[in-house]
């Protein structure tokens, strides 16, 4: 079955219902402060930022406040479910800048350059989002001298996942504070204008 067809399953929005009770839950909240990881991003004012698998909205929301008016964010995911959270939760908090999608993150069908940050938070490594085919479709959306910052769970994929970004010569590592790397993105070799 084809990402989005899934994505807008029964079965599978029943199936992820639990893990987007917990992926909302105070607990969460209480263990780990949104705004502290987005920071440590470099999240700012003014920003255009897409939000890669956002599921319930755990980051969405605090996001929105620190771009502010004069900013963005693209809420996407594929899960229909878990964006009508999102929706809801927009819509009672009075936001305004969050435009939520629900589009396979591999190909967006998002203008090119269009964007200031990307933030995959918690979405790496997923079965449907392997970094071949995220990494350039993520480089495509991003305008020159743009960001993308992963924060990575669990601990243990802390080696590989800095290392396979950097190895794919389409993003240049910055920073890393507090679980979340940053990556600057690298024009594109010789022929490419990108
Ligand atoms: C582990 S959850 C993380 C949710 C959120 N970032 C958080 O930390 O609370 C992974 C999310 O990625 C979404 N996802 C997986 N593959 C996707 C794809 N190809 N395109 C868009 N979203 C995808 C899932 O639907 C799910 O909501």
């Amino acid at each position: 079955m084809k990402t989005m067809a899934l994505g807008n399953s029964k079965v599978v929005n029943l199936l992820f219902t639990p893990a987007g009770v917990l992926m909302g839950s105070k607990l969460r909240k209480w263990l780990m402060n949104p705004e502290t990881t987005l920071c440590a991003a470099e999240v700012q004012s003014g920003q255009r930022v897409l939000e890669v698998g956002c599921g319930t909205g755990f980051f969405t929301l605090p996001a929105a406040q620190m771009v502010g008016d004069r900013g963005c964010v693209v809420a996407l995911d594929v899960t229909s479910g878990f964006l009508k959270v999102v929706a809801r939760k927009v819509q009672a908090a009075g936001l305004q800048n969050v435009h939520i999608l629900r589009r396979d993150a591999l190909a967006t069908g998002l203008d090119s350059a269009s964007l200031d940050k990307v933030l995959l938070f918690g979405v790496i490594p997923f079965p449907l989002l392997p970094l071949s085919k995220l990494l350039p479709e993520m480089h495509r959306v991003l305008r020159s001298g743009a960001t993308l910052s992963v924060w990575l769970f669990p601990p243990l994929v802390h080696n590989w996942v800095p290392k396979a970004i950097a190895q794919s010569g389409l993003f240049h590592q910055t920073k890393a504070h507090r679980n979340v790397y940053n990556f600057v993105r690298l024009p594109r070799k010789a022929h490419d204008h990108g």
